[in-house]
This record gives C-alpha cells, structure tokens and sequence, in this order.
C-alpha cells in the first residue's frame, strides 16, 4: 500500500467515525424537534387558502368529518377530486391527535381553534386581541407563530404583534 492510499484508507475510517459518534447526538437533537410529518400533496392542496393545518391538532375523527364535506368547507366549497382527497384523509388520519386510552374524541369539532387544548393554550389571549387587524383570527397561527407554515409552533418563537 502506497502512502496516498493508507491516507485515504484513513480519512474514510476517520469519517465513518464521525458518522457513527455524530448519530446518536442528532437523534437526540432531534426529538426536541423532530420534523413534522408532511406529505406534499396535502401541503399543496390544504396550504393555498391557508397554512396547511398539522395533523396533529385534530382527532382522527375530525378530519375524516373535514374531509368527506369539502364542498362545504367553512363556508368556502375546498373540493378535491376523490383520489386526492383519499391520498390527504389517509395523511391526515395517520399523524392525526391521539386521544387518551379510553376517551372518545369529539369528531364533531372541526376548528383547531374550538379545542378544548387550543383555549387553554391560549387562554391569555383576550378576545379583543384576537381580533385585531394584525391577526384578524384565532386561525390565523402564522400572526403570532412565524413558522406556523412550515409545522413549527415553539414556544421560543411565538410573537404576539
Ligand atoms: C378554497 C380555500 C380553502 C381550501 C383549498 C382549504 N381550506 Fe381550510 N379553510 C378555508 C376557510 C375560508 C376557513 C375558515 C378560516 C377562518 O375562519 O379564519 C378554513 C378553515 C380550516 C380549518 C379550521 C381552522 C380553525 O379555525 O381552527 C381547518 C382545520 C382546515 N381549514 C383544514 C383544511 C384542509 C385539511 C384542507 C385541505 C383538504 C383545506 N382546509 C383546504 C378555506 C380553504
Ligand atoms: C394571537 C397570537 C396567536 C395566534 C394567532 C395563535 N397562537 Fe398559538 N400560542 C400563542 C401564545 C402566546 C402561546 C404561548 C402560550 C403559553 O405558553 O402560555 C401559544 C402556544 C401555542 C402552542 C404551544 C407551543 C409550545 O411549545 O408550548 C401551540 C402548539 C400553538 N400555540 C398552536 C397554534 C395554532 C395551531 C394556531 C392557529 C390555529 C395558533 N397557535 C394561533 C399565540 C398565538
């Protein structure tokens, strides 16, 4: 073996190493802020009047009831064809909110912003704030949470203009 070669033999075992001490620290690193599930056909389809809401703020419940009336959609007629609206139910329904063992969700609530966890995560918030003209709407979530687009909500982050 010539000397480049050994060299080169050596830097690839110095970067598998790397590799192997750097794995664990990102997993770690990354169940702080794991990414949020997404798929493109919903952030496409349920992000063009709005943020495409995560799935994880909603029951399962709620979002097959969401998704079999899309022609009535909040007052807006949010149809899709049926392979596309199966493709975004299933989505949607995989990483929906658990609810706890034994307790039946409420499929009957479709806003986020009518949750129980959402009125008191933002029980601070007064009802006049809410509706001033730099948020408009407790659905507006990209008003006070700048990356609320891209699935982002922490704490660290929120700015309430
Ligand atoms: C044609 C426009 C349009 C499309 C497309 C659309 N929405 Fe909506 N959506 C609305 C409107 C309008 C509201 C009511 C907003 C408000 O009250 O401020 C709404 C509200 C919602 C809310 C309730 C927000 C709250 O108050 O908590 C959810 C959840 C939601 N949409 C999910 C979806 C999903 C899922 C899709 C994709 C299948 C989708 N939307 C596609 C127009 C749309
Ligand atoms: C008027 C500003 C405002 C709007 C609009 C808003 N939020 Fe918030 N949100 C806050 C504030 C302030 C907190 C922090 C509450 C606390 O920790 O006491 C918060 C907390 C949260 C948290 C918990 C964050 C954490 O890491 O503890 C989530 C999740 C969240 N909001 C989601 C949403 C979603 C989803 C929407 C839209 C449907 C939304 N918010 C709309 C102001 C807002």
């Amino acid at each position: 073996m010539n000397k480049a070669m050994h060299l080169q033999r050596f830097s690839a075992a110095a970067a598998l190493c790397l590799v192997v001490v750097g794995m664990p620290l990102a997993a770690h690193a990354d169940n702080a802020k794991k990414p949020a599930p997404s798929n493109p056909v919903w952030q496409e389809e349920c992000g063009s009047c709005h943020i495409a809401y995560p799935p994880r703020f909603l029951p399962a419940e709620s979002w097959r009831s969401m998704m079999g009336a899309l022609d009535r959609h909040f007052g807006t007629d949010a149809s899709l064809d049926a392979r596309t609206a199966a493709t975004i139910e299933t989505f949607l329904v995989q990483n929906a909110k658990r609810g706890k063992p034994g307790q039946k969700p409420d499929g009957s609530i479709l806003r986020i912003t009518e949750t129980k966890w959402f009125r008191s995560e933002h029980d601070e918030i007064s009802a006049a704030k809410w509706k001033s003209p730099a948020i408009g709407s407790a659905a507006n979530c990209g008003a006070c949470h700048p990356g609320a687009d891209k699935g982002s909500f922490r704490e660290r982050d929120i700015k309430v203009p």
